[in-house]
């Protein structure tokens, strides 16, 4: 089993999602956001952001992969469900857990950008910029992390340990590029 570290405790992690919310509340204060999710990691951040918010919004999922049981990025990357809400002329919000490499969220706003939304950004709970293989935009974001496999919060390995209240990482777990 491996060696699971707290990376950022419950407080910190709470300060960060109200910081992410106070910033999405003052820029869509007059408009009814659709915000995305991408299951499943995004799960207990996206709970907590919406209560954070406190505003009228929508709200749907999207479903993918890129990683399969483990840790390693599979580098395929396939949206396996798409929302069923209409797109078109909304003011839509994406809710990810984790930008590694950058390829999947930045295939899923092609996607989204296609059904022509009236705006999108993206809100990523954690990225991991010395990671980055494609450029994509992150419009609200709670941490940068260094280079490690993070779990807990919503996060997995291998389904394990999504259950954690703060933000950890596995130390005997290294990424290969
Ligand atoms: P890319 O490379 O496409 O990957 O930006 C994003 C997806 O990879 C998963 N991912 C992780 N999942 N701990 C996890 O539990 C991690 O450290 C990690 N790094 C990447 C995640 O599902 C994300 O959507
Ligand atoms: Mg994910």
């Amino acid at each position: 089993m491996p060696d699971v570290k707290v990376m950022f405790p419950p407080d910190e992690v709470a300060k960060a999602v109200g910081r992410v919310a106070a910033d999405i509340k003052r820029d869509y204060r007059d408009k009814n956001p659709l915000l995305v999710a991408i299951l499943k990691s995004s799960f207990v951040f996206l709970a907590d952001l919406v209560r954070a918010l406190n505003m009228h919004l929508e709200l749907d999922f999207a479903r993918h992969f890129s990683y399969g049981r483990g840790v390693e990025n599979s580098g395929k990357v396939r949206v396996i469900q798409r929302p069923a809400t209409l797109v078109r002329g909304r003011d839509v919000i994406i809710v990810e857990d984790i930008v590694d490499t950058g390829l999947t969220l930045s295939l899923f706003l092609e996607a989204l950008r296609r059904r022509k939304p009236a705006s999108v950004k993206t809100c990523v709970l954690l990225e991991k910029p010395s990671r980055r293989k494609v450029a994509v935009p992150i419009d609200y974001l709670g941490f940068s992390v260094p280079d490690k496999f993070v779990v807990g919060y919503g996060l997995d390995y291998d389904e394990k340990f999504r259950y954690l209240p703060a933000i950890c990482w596995l130390e005997d777990k290294s990424q290969e590029p």
